[in-house]
């Protein structure tokens, strides 16, 4: 079986942009590959995070990744700093990585070009510890979002690199991108990507929204003034949004909900939106309070810590070996 690993870097609250795009995906993905899924806490501290918020958004995605189907008895789940491979394997492969690779990389130059104060030397380096994420796990696939393509890309030159230096060592492992569709935009612009980042919150359904509060924006999600049911991307953006999101969810094709509420105004099909939108959240809120109660995170946590450890430590110890780090007495 092939192994397939991805990161979450939870900043924030998950959104349901990352329900239909990434985490439903990983769901589907853990009965045909060997599925790690690690959450990147260390990753998220590359910017300063108040401690008590960044406590929570942990333990929420991981509640939230077993409310939605992860299963830890298919897929490895765990946190980063529970394997001290990974910071230490992010270190070494720093000392094998350019400073001229790292300047290239475009989350860092959009950054710096937007004049942003105070980035960490963590944000620079980051890439390696994400190689290092990757290249301990020898993982062959890595589903990720179009924006962490290049970071893959440079883990593969990274593993090459190390190869030819010291002797076949690392999967070159091969980014997985979501198709095409597979990115939900704002309710209040549909021309920019659902995210978290979004500062009035209108456009975004958040996975633990209220239901009502969910209904509320879906119902006052932007559309246009054609009056018209129909599906045309480019110039009904926001009512395509619309169908996508209830195909997603109810598995419908999106010409067979267009077809329904054709000729029927924008407020009927937006109260259907709402509808799937809501039975689905209010799914995953039960499980999601279940979880929570259930105390279950840690044992899940530190079971798949020791799963991951096993083969993180193998890595490392072959690749300290070929460095020539240890001592043989
Ligand atoms: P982010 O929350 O931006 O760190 O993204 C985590 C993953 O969720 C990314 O790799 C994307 O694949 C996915 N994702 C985030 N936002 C969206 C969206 N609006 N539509 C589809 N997929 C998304
Ligand atoms: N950098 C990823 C993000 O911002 C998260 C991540 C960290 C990751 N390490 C990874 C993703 C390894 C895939 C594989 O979304």
């Amino acid at each position: 079986m092939k192994r397939m690993l991805s990161g979450i870097k939870p900043t924030g609250q998950l959104t349901l942009g990352n329900y239909i795009g990434a985490l439903r995906n990983f769901v589907n993905y853990q009965d045909d590959y060997e599925m790690i899924v690690f959450i990147a806490n260390l990753h998220c501290i590359t910017e300063y995070q108040d401690p008590a918020d960044l406590r929570k958004n942990l333990t929420d995605a991981v509640a939230l990744y077993l409310a939605c189907g992860l299963d830890p008895d298919k897929a490895t789940i765990f946190l980063q700093t529970d394997v001290h491979a990974h910071a230490e394997l992010g270190y070494i492969l720093a000392c094998n990585t350019y400073l001229g690779e790292l300047n290239r990389m475009t989350q860092f130059k959009d950054k710096s070009a937007k004049g942003e104060k105070n980035m960490t030397a963590g944000l620079y380096t980051y890439p390696c510890l994400m190689a290092a994420d990757i290249l301990l796990y020898n993982a062959n696939y890595v589903p990720v979002g179009e924006d962490q393509k290049q970071h893959v890309e440079l883990t593969r030159d990274i593993a090459q690199r190390f190869n030819n230096r010291y002797g076949e060592t690392f999967v070159v492992p091969e980014p997985l991108i979501a198709k095409v569709g597979a990115r939900i935009m704002s309710l209040s612009d549909p021309s920019k990507k659902m995210s978290k980042s979004d500062e009035a919150n209108k456009g975004c359904i958040y996975l633990l929204d209220d239901p009502k509060t969910a209904r509320k924006k879906i119902m006052s999600a932007v559309t246009d003034s054609f009056a018209d049911v129909k599906l045309d991307k480019e110039n009904q953006p926001g009512l395509y949004n619309l169908i996508e999101i209830a195909s997603a969810l109810s598995g419908r094709s999106m010409e067979e909900i267009a077809d329904e509420f054709a000729g029927q105004g924008y407020g009927k099909l937006k109260g259907y939106v709402a509808d799937v939108v809501c039975s689905e959240l209010e799914k995953i809120q039960s499980r999601y309070n279940e979880i929570i109660e259930s105390r279950q995170i840690e044992k899940i946590l530190s079971e798949g810590s020791a799963k991951a450890a096993a083969i993180a430590d193998e890595t490392l110890a072959r690749v300290k070996n070929k460095i020539g780090l240890e001592i043989k007495y």
